[in-house]
């Protein structure tokens, strides 16, 4: 059975953010990597979440319930949006910051990594970042459609190399490849 994806809660602000306890997982990644793409292909519906071929679409947090589970799903703003200004950066990273050091019932932290180029320093920072806060991670490597069999398997096998033996979700969200996977590891990360 297809889970369905409510959109809760939208937040733009650290005063509007509430800290609660249900069981949460998020999704983090670079601008433009995927992430509402990937929660548009999880949710089977097309325009969900808004996404764009131009990075920094996303600028608040999203809390989608996932039913009948009862956990979140949440879709953050991309690290690293270069056209952002300063201050805005700043306070996006503050309430991202906030958010997942601060809720009790994150769980863990989906992190997209594009199968096309090799890992980019932002990707390690946010993999550490987790680690540094014992935030279990589950890397998911996106966009396996633009990806050559042969790519996705070096990708996949050196992600693994990079953290400690775990191995990323190979998928596509255009493609619908690794979708059932993934659903299986949030609920898993989510309600253990
Ligand atoms: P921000 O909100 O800026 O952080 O970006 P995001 O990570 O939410 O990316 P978004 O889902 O908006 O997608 C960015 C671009 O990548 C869009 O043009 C999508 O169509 C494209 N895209 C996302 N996932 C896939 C995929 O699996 N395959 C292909 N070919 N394109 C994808
Ligand atoms: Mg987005």
């Amino acid at each position: 059975m297809q889970p369905t994806l409510i959109l809760e809660d939208t937040i733009y602000t650290l005063d509007q953010l509430k800290l609660g306890s249900v069981p949460q997982v998020a999704l983090a990644g670079r601008s433009n990597v995927g992430k509402s793409s990937l929660v548009n292909a999880l949710a089977g519906r097309k325009k969900l979440a808004r996404t764009s071929s131009t990075p920094g679409k996303t600028q608040s947090l999203n809390f989608y319930r996932v039913e009948p589970w009862g956990f979140y799903l949440v879709d953050l703003p991309g690290y690293g949006y270069a056209r952002a200004s300063k201050s805005d950066r700043e306070q996006w990273a503050k309430l991202i910051n906030t958010y997942l050091t601060g809720t009790p019932g994150l769980k863990a932290l989906a992190v997209l990594l594009d199968c096309r180029i090799p890992p980019q320093k932002l990707d390690i920072d946010i993999t550490a970042y987790a680690h540094s806060i014992s935030l279990p991670l589950l890397p998911i490597l996106t966009k396996a459609d633009k990806c050559k069999q042969r790519e996705r398997a070096e990708k996949q096998k050196e992600w693994a190399t990079l953290l400690g033996g775990v191995r990323p979700i190979i998928s596509s969200a255009e493609s619908g490849l690794g979708l059932a996977a993934i659903w299986e590891a949030l609920r898993r990360a989510a309600l253990g």
